[in-house]
């Protein structure tokens, strides 16, 4: 789904992003080019990171601790 139509940005580019080490709308803004524009897209931009980014944590906390 295309979440920023003025730069043609999809959501799986954000999800990306944000698994490449991008977490804040600052960043996706800065190297993505999201909401440079008309700003549309801030509110679904911003709702794409914050799920994905509690997606990512899930997943680290639900790995077993491995000792040694
Ligand atoms: S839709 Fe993203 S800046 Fe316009």
């Amino acid at each position: 789904m295309i979440v920023c139509v003025c730069n043609n940005i999809s959501d799986r580019e954000i999800r990306q992003a944000i698994e490449l080490g991008l977490s804040s709308m600052a960043e996706l803004r800065r190297d993505l080019g999201v909401a440079t524009c008309c700003g549309k897209c801030h509110s679904c931009a911003k709702e794409v990171l914050g799920e994905h980014l509690d997606r990512l944590q899930e997943t680290v906390l639900a790995r077993p601790v491995l000792t040694t």
